[in-house]
Formats: structure tokens, sequence, C-alpha cells
């Protein structure tokens, strides 16, 4: 069998944080630069920008471009390589909406009204109705994904029941419908979640997220990481420098989980609980290893700022990449539904 296909995404939400990072994008540069035992890839990617997504809650689009670009940079500097990754706009591939209206055939509207995710916005985001397209946005989610034949989906864990749906709209679609040659014409994509899916906020209380103001940046510089990070929550019964802490609720020290290695990682942790290690220090270290980390992504980040041209041509590269394939999927998929036929067995 041929190499297997991941396809992932984000709506363009402007510059990204570190829950992105740790959520999705450090993953998806691990899984396009896997190799095997021969030094073939592993996985073919393509990552996508959901920019139609994004109508579903909100109309405004005068942002849009600038949040497009203000990703893909980020993404570039974290280390998509779009040599070998394309990156397009959904937008911009009009077979996204070709398939996403046959599909949209294959699944009830009581199952998405069931869809979990879907519940859990219209509740964070008090919302008192929908418009049709969000209902739907789990079906253009499929589509998406099944353009490219996507077998594997690298997402967070909200995202799962959307992965759940696609495997059923193509369970569906391969039932009812095969094509003459390659017979089923999707593949059941399988979900890969990140362990450090969820990194929580510097306030604490929820995920790390634009709209709740406490995040770090990608982009932010090393005064930016120390000063977001003397307002972050920790243990609040630790009081004095010297009170003894508990890591296991701290928001920084779950910080220092994902950003702090190994020995110094025990350090801290049996500093904090015997009180020799008090939250300023702590969190001081923490703000430099984060940094440290985001060090080259800045460096590439300032490159591409200062040369646009590059990263709107890498957009219409991976545009052209990625029309090829859905145009390849959606001759099969008409083809297999006998739309559009011209040669007839009857004497029409
Ligand atoms: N719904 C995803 C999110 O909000 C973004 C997305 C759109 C996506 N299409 C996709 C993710 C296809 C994976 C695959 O995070």
């Amino acid at each position: 069998m041929g190499t297997l296909r991941i396809l992932s995404g984000m709506r363009p939400t402007g510059k990204l944080h570190l829950g992105h990072y740790t959520g999705a994008l450090e993953n998806w540069v691990e899984q396009q630069n896997l190799l095997d035992e021969n030094g073939s890839r592993v996985y073919e990617t393509c990552f996508l920008i959901a920019d139609y997504h994004n109508l579903t809650t909100s109309l405004d689009t005068g942002e849009i471009y600038t949040h497009t670009i203000d990703m893909l940079i980020d993404w570039l500097a974290a280390g998509v390589d779009p040599e070998k990754s394309p990156v397009f706009r959904q937008s911009q591939v009009k077979e996204h909406a070709e398939l996403f209206l046959i599909f949209s055939m294959l699944i009830t509207s009581s199952r998405l009204e069931r869809n979990p995710t879907l519940k859990e916005q219209v509740r964070d985001l008090n919302m008192e109705s929908l418009v049709y397209g969000h209902l739907g946005y789990p079906v253009l989610q499929a589509a998406d994904i099944l353009l490219y034949k996507g077998n594997v989906v690298p997402v967070g864990e909200d995202q799962i029941p959307h992965v759940e749906i696609t495997r059923e709209i193509a369970r569906k679609f391969n039932n009812h419908y095969s094509h003459p040659v390659v017979g089923e014409v999707f593949p059941e994509p399988e979900p890969k979640i990140t362990k450090f899916s969820r990194l929580v906020g510097l306030d604490g209380k929820a995920k790390m997220s634009k709209s709740l103001g406490n995040t770090i940046f990608l982009s932010d510089t090393p005064d930016e990481v120390q000063k977001k990070m003397r307002n972050a929550v920790t243990d609040t019964q630790k009081i004095r420098k010297n009170d003894p802490g508990r890591p296991e609720i701290c928001t920084v020290f779950s910080y220092h989980e994902k950003f702090t290695g190994g020995e110094d990682l025990a350090c801290i942790e049996a500093g904090c609980r015997s009180g020799s290690l008090g939250c300023v220090d702590c969190k001081k270290l923490c703000a430099e290893n984060i940094s440290k980390e985001l060090a080259p992504l800045i460096e590439k980040r300032r490159y591409y700022e200062t040369n646009l041209d590059l990263v709107k041509n890498i957009l219409i590269e991976g545009e052209n990449k990625a029309r090829e394939i859905a145009g390849h999927t959606m001759q099969e998929v008409r083809s297999a539904m006998q739309l559009g036929e011209t040669s007839f067995s009857r004497n029409y």
C-alpha cells in the first residue's frame, strides 16, 4: 500500500499561541518529518486553512487574509515545510464546496444536532440560534479530510467527534457507491491526539485561548513571556516564598512539564514541595525555558515577515497542489456516483 496521508487544519484566527503549538503544530511537524527504517517518509502531509469554517461563527471577513498570513507564518516558523506539506485555503479549492454538498445528503440533521462539540460551543458562546452551515460544520470537515483521502487526522480532543462523523460519512458513501476501478473511494480516517493536547491558560482556569486573553503567543519576545508569566496563577495556598507548594495543581508547573527537561523538572518539583523554591524564581525559569524553545521560531518568523512574497507563493503553490489532488478525488466521486456520465448503455 502507498504512503498514509495526514490531513489536518486550523481556522485562521491570526497569530498562534502555545496551546496551538503543543496541541497540534508540534505534532504536525513531527509527523511530517517522520521516517521509516528505509529513510522514506511515513506520512504524506497536507495542512489546510479552514477559512470557510470561520464563517460558522463570524460573518466578518475583513481580517481573514491578515489572519491567514499570520497563522501561516507561525506554521512555517514552527517547521511546516511547504516542500513536503502543501498548505492551502479551503476557499481556494472549489471541490471542498462540491463534496460538502454531496456529503450533506449522507448524514441526518439529528445526528449533527447530537454533536457534542457543537453543543459545547453553543453553551460557551451563549448562542441562541444556529445558522444552517454551523450545523454542517463537521460535514465540511469530512469533505476537507476525505478530498485528500486522509488516513490520519492529528487533532485536539474537541475534534474527535468530527473525525467520528467523517468516518460515518466515508462508510456511508463506500457502502452506497463503488468506483469501477478503485472500488471504495474513501478511507476511514483515524484521529491522532497529542499528549499535551490541552494546555491550561495563564489564568489556570481553562484552556489557553485567544478569546480568554490567557495566552502566550509563539511570537512573544522573552520580555513579553516574562511579563505574562508574572501574572500566571500558581498554587493559591503557597503565599510566602518558603511555603510548600503543590506542583500537581500549579499552572506554571504544568508548563515546566512541557518545557523543562528531566532532571531540572525533578528539582523544580522537589523545590516547590519543600518550599525551598519560590514562585517568582520558578516562574522566571519557566519563562526562560519557554523562550528558549520559541527562539528559533521567532527568528524564522522574522525571516518570513521580511519575505512576504515568499509566503504568498507558498500558499499559491500549495493551492495548486491541493486542487490537483482534490480534482482527482472528485472525478472518482462523480464516476462512482455516475454523475455526469456521457456514455449510456441504452439509446439516449
Ligand atoms: N475544526 C478544526 C478546528 O477547529 C479545523 C479543521 C477544519 C480541521 N477542517 C479540518 C482539522 C480537517 C482537521 C481536519 O480545530
